[in-house]
């Protein structure tokens, strides 16, 4: 027998019945996000790797141990005329950068941003997206290698407002209500300007460098070279030091301390609630002023239900112009995690299920089903003659509301049965044209 191929490890099917649920929580999204005036925008699935390198960090997690590359002449080298010695190459793709799959969304929107130049168009780009995401990591659950995320990034020279910052998380939260979640915790802080940050950073590695011999050999070399990721370290001996570090905002300038409250003030006024932790630093590089974070006490280790903040000089860094921005995403996954399993439901009854008992019946049915679908209708029908029974069966299946019988005696009177199968009633009607048959079965 032939080897089976199996799925890619940390990659999962996501089949029929289960799809009902993803339609539901992206069209109750995409409603959401129009009312508040985002727009979708869709970038695509690999970008150069240096893109993601730049913007998320050279030292954060995702870049150094969680990014996958796609298949170039990086991967399948050249040979001596050029032609790719793989028997999939992508030869007529031009490849010779190195590539990488997205990890997460921002960094591919700030690219587009900068290369479309949104900014002469428009004062404030407010962007959504919903698509796979692609990261390395050692699967569990709610941590996979392709994930799917819902994400916002409102971009522009009218992004600097507290009142956006408020706006935007508060939209996370509101996605999240109407979406059905309830047991989740918003923690928010704030990192202020790269000033405040470096500052932040210095303060840390005060507090820290007298312990280096007890910290995780990852965090040793954290401490010179990105000593926030300290704070996120999993090692239990890191976590306990960590918690007994006494931070506060003192790092931070007057002007990012009034930032953050208005952020915080305009939050209350919404009637959004949040704790506030000092030591929420987030795990990627850009971020400035505003982060925050969204838990969840439904779901296991992998507890983040999403995450976001401000990154008022990425798009500057990565070449653009001087504009702030902000955005979230948050993980589907996790969320389908979250909420309460229902039970499968058929996600589109069929209308009608055509039933032909004999060849001749058949072939006139296909051309009827044909018909009825031009005329709008949702049918279906068996392309193989067997039992009533058992054709029954299979209507029942699709969850058809009427089943259309089709046999000798019908033809002979150029007819067809109709049985509606929640009330059980059964008519004869005309086999005539589709539109009055059409227009009929509404009275069964
Ligand atoms: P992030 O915290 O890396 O942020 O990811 C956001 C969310 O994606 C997480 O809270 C989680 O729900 C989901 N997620 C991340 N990794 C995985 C995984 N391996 N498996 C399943 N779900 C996962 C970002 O990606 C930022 N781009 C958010 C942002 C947008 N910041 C500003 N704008």
């Amino acid at each position: 027998m032939s080897k089976k191929i199996t799925i890619p490890r940390g990659t999962a099917d996501i089949l029929p019945g289960e799809v009902v649920r993803w339609q539901a929580i992206e069209k109750k999204s995409r409603d959401i996000l129009a009312l508040y005036g985002y727009r979708e925008i869709r970038t695509p699935i690999f970008e150069e790797t240096e893109l993601f390198a730049r913007s998320m960090g050279q030292t954060s997690d995702v870049v150094q141990k969680q990014m996958l590359s796609v298949i170039g002449s990086n991967n399948f080298p050249l040979d001596e005329d050029g032609a790719e010695k793989h028997f999939l190459s992508p030869r007529k793709i031009d490849m010779r950068g190195l590539y990488a799959l997205r990890p997460e969304g921002t960094a591919s929107i700030v690219r587009s941003y900068i290369e479309n130049s949104l900014d002469k168009s428009e004062q404030l780009s407010k962007l959504y997206y919903i698509g796979p995401m692609f990261r390395g990591e050692r699967p569990q659950k709610g941590r996979l290698r392709q994930f799917h995320q819902i994400g916002v990034e409102a971009i522009g020279p009218d992004s600097g407002s507290p009142y956006l910052d408020a706006e935007v998380i508060s939209l996370s939260v509101r996605l999240l209500n109407q979406l059905g979640l309830r047991n989740f915790q918003l923690k928010i802080n704030t990192l202020g300007t790269p000033a405040d940050k470096e500052n932040f950073a210095k303060f840390l590695r005060k507090q820290l460098t007298d312990k280096i011999s007890k910290l995780c050999p990852d965090c040793q070399q954290r401490l010179e070279r990105n000593v926030f990721r300290i704070l996120d370290c999993k090692n239990k001996d890191c976590k306990a030091i960590v918690d007994a570090l006494d931070v506060g905002h003192s790092h931070l300038s007057v002007e990012s301390q009034q930032y953050y409250t208005s952020v915080k003030e305009t939050l209350v006024g919404m009637g959004i609630q949040f704790v506030e932790s000092a030591k929420l630093v987030r795990g990627l590089d850009y971020y400035t002023h505003t982060v925050f974070e969204i838990s969840s006490s439904d779901l296991g280790s992998q507890d983040a239900l999403g995450a976001g903040g401000r990154y008022n000089n990425l798009v500057a860094e990565l070449g653009g112009p001087q504009v702030d921005a902000i955005g979230f995403a948050l993980g589907i996954e996790r969320i389908l995690l979250a909420l309460p399993q229902e039970s499968a439901t058929n996600e589109n009854p069929l209308g009608c299920y055509v039933i032909a008992l004999d060849q001749k019946s058949l072939e006139r049915a296909i051309n009827l089903v044909d018909g009825m679908r031009q005329k709008g209708l949702s049918v279906d029908m068996s392309y193989r003659i067997s039992s009533m029974k058992s054709q029954m069966r299979m209507a029942n299946k699709v969850g058809a509301q009427r089943v259309l019988i089709l046999g000798e005696e019908e033809l002979r009177n150029n007819s067809i049965t109709v049985k509606n199968m929640s009330s059980g009633e059964q008519k004869t009607l005309p086999l005539g044209d589709v539109s009055s048959l059409v227009e009929q079965l509404g009275k069964v």
